[in-house]
């Protein structure tokens, strides 16, 4: 696992964007795993600013998202799909059936995504408060493959910014760690001192209690973080 500290969220999107860079240049037809989160926002804006100065065009990658509310329609404004067209999408020339993004609520769901994914060229990923990553929270077995979870009391209390006005919800599909470990090269981003105890948590050892500590066991893992989230990460690494 290389890590990166970067002085501030911007530093740490653009260093994000020349991976992402090295991946698009090297091979246009790469597969990308995205993530939802704020964390990404700042790479996906770099992606664009980019792509419409003249830079890397991605009409031949295929992308693959990691998770999705299960009990939202897909146009509700804070769907992941919704999300993923207005921070990335709506910008880049991906065709639209290149685009896949897991829905439903059934295992049946979750196993048909499973069938359709790729292992990513190159996996994004964020990190939640308590080492989740996509929506497998703790306890996920490190071999898990697609399916439905019911969302912690600590994730839904996270994502209630995004819903005052109703309930947020409770269900979600997603890849599990075991798709995610099938990734090349994975690129982990986190920004802020809230995140700080997280990423520290990550590096103490394989912990099923932490899922991003999965990725311990992963050849190529790139963790960029800021001084914020990286204000807990002992000397030694
Ligand atoms: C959600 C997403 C995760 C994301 C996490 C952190 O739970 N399912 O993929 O990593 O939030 O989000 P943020 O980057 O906004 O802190």
């Amino acid at each position: 696992m290389k890590i990166f500290i970067e002085k501030d969220y911007d530093a740490l999107s653009k260093k994000a964007f020349e991976i992402m860079k090295e991946t698009v240049s090297k091979n246009p037809q790469a597969v990308l795993g995205l993530a939802t989160g704020s964390s990404p926002i700042g790479l996906y804006q770099e992606m664009i600013r980019d792509h419409k100065n003249g830079g890397l065009s991605y009409k031949d990658v295929t992308t693959f998202n990691l998770d999705e509310y299960a009990d939202l329609p897909k146009d509700h404004p804070e769907s992941y799909y919704s999300f993923m067209h207005t921070q990335l999408f709506d910008g880049l020339d991906i065709p639209e059936e290149s685009i896949h993004i897991p829905e439903g609520e059934t295992e049946e769901d979750a196993r048909r995504y499973d069938e359709l994914l790729k292992p990513a060229d190159l996996q994004i990923l964020g990190i939640g408060h308590n080492g989740h990553i996509g929506f497998n929270e703790p306890g996920t077995p490190f071999d898990s493959h697609t399916h439905i979870v019911e969302l912690t009391e600590r994730t839904r209390e996270a994502n209630k910014r995004f819903f005052p006005d109703e309930e947020v919800p409770r269900f979600a599909i997603t890849q599990g760690i075991g798709n995610i470990l099938k990734a090349d090269r994975i690129l982990l981003v986190a920004s802020g001192v809230d995140k700080a105890q997280a990423i520290a948590d990550m590096l103490k050892g394989e912990n099923p209690e932490v899922p991003a500590s999965a990725l311990l066991s992963h050849p190529d893992v790139i963790v960029i973080v800021d001084e914020g989230a990286g204000s807990l990460i002992p000397e030694k690494n």
